[in-house]
This record gives C-alpha cells, sequence and structure tokens, in this order.
C-alpha cells in the first residue's frame, strides 16, 4: 500500500506497459479482471482503476470531476495539460485501456481526459507519457524520437503528443492484415502523420514533430 485516505487509497500493481524499444506495447487484461473481482469480492461501490501500473481506489468524488483533474490534484502524474479544457488541443490526451470480457480482449484508445469523467474509468487502465518511460526508468522510443528530432520546445504539448502516437501504434500493431519488414511498427507513415492530427503545438512548429512520428512509420 503506498497511500491510504478517507476516499482513495493507491497501491502498486504489476506494470500495464512493457514499453521498451523491442515492445512498442504489451497490455495484458490481467489487472482489470484482478479489479473487477477484487470490487465484487469487497462490493465496496468503490471505484477502481490504475493510472501507469498503481492500483487507485476512490470511495468518495464528485461526479463532475475529470480524469485530468484526478491526475494532476491527486496523482503524481503531472504530464497530461490543460490547454483548452474542451477537446480541442490534445494537451491532456491518455490511453484507456479496459478489458472487454465479452471478446476477451483489451480495447485502448486514446481521450482527451479533461472530457473524460473520473467515473466514467471504473475498471480501466490509465496510461499517460510518465507510463510509457521516464528518467528513473528509461524514456520510450517516442520520447527519444521527439528529443531526437527536435520535436519539442517548451514541452507543454510533448506528453499528449507522445501518448497519441503510442495509441496510434497500439492500433497498428493489432491490425493482423499487416506485415512490416523486420524492425519495423505496423503503422504506416499516413497513419503516423495523422495520429498527432488533434494535438496542437503552440512553439516547436509541426515539421519536426510529423518526422518524428513518421520515423515509426513503415
Ligand atoms: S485540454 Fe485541450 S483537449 Fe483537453
Ligand atoms: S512544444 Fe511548446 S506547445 Fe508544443
Amino acid at each position: 500500500m503506498l497511500f491510504e485516505c478517507d476516499q482513495w487509497k493507491v497501491e502498486r500493481v504489476s506494470p500495464v506497459i512493457a514499453a521498451n524499444s523491442d515492445a512498442f506495447l504489451s497490455v495484458t487484461p490481467t489487472h482489470n479482471t484482478v479489479m473487477e473481482e477484487k470490487q465484487r469480492e469487497t462490493g465496496t461501490g468503490s471505484l477502481v482503476f490504475a493510472i501507469n501500473g498503481l492500483r487507485f481506489e476512490v470511495s468518495s468524488v464528485s461526479p463532475s470531476t475529470t480524469l485530468l483533474e484526478f491526475l494532476r490534484a491527486q496523482t503524481p502524474f503531472k504530464s497530461p495539460k490543460l490547454g483548452c479544457g474542451e477537446g480541442g488541443c490534445g494537451a491532456c490526451v491518455v490511453l484507456l485501456s479496459k478489458y472487454d470480457p465479452v471478446l476477451d480482449q483489451v480495447e485502448d484508445f486514446t481521450a482527451s481526459s479533461c472530457l473524460t469523467l473520473l467515473c466514467s474509468v471504473n475498471g480501466c487502465s490509465v496510461t499517460t507519457s510518465e507510463g510509457l518511460g521516464n528518467s528513473k526508468d528509461g524514456f520510450h522510443p517516442i520520447h527519444q524520437r521527439f528529443s531526437g528530432f527536435h520535436a519539442s520546445q517548451c514541452g507543454f504539448c510533448t506528453p499528449g503528443m507522445c501518448v497519441s502516437l503510442f495509441g496510434a501504434l497500439v492500433k497498428a500493431e493489432k491490425n493482423d492484415q499487416r506485415e512490416p519488414s523486420p524492425g519495423f511498427s505496423k503503422l504506416t507513415v499516413v497513419e503516423a502523420e495523422k495520429a498527432i492530427s488533434g494535438n496542437l503545438c503552440r512553439c516547436t512548429g509541426y515539421r519536426p514533430i510529423a518526422d518524428a512520428c513518421k520515423s515509426f512509420g513503415s
């Protein structure tokens, strides 16, 4: 147990993301299943979800609380930013992963956390840019490419861009139709460029950002 108070508690669960240069993503339904089982066991009616491998159990929260507000006020994961607050800039993008028991698979999708109510992420696993990689555990190749291509200046938009690109890579990797050349992802160059079409940058300029994204395309 890392932390506990009247409203919520935090404990560590197995990491959602195995992010390294060889594997862009490895998501397993295990912790979602575990969370749901525990929720049934305890019958607490609490919200239970994971953020970057940490299990959160929230027993009391205002229904209007957004995921972004919770992330920035109650967790150490401050990379999602409040830009427009209305789903238009992409600064707050996170990856949501949810186990679908009917299809027996994990569904992954990116979402604007400024428009996502905390109550709607029950049973989900949330991944922010820190969950992809960080200075302690090592940066993800996406971070490294953004740095290498000089695709970030003030950095305000960068975490959202990285997660948007990561989400596109995840989606592409699930496409069984494509067989990329060895060492390449299944993401096409066009898809890589479009991955950040919903993310705004006010200072870097889009050429180096697009180049960093396209470097993952095949
Ligand atoms: S803050 Fe702009 S999309 Fe969420
Ligand atoms: S790097 Fe400053 S807003 Fe994009």
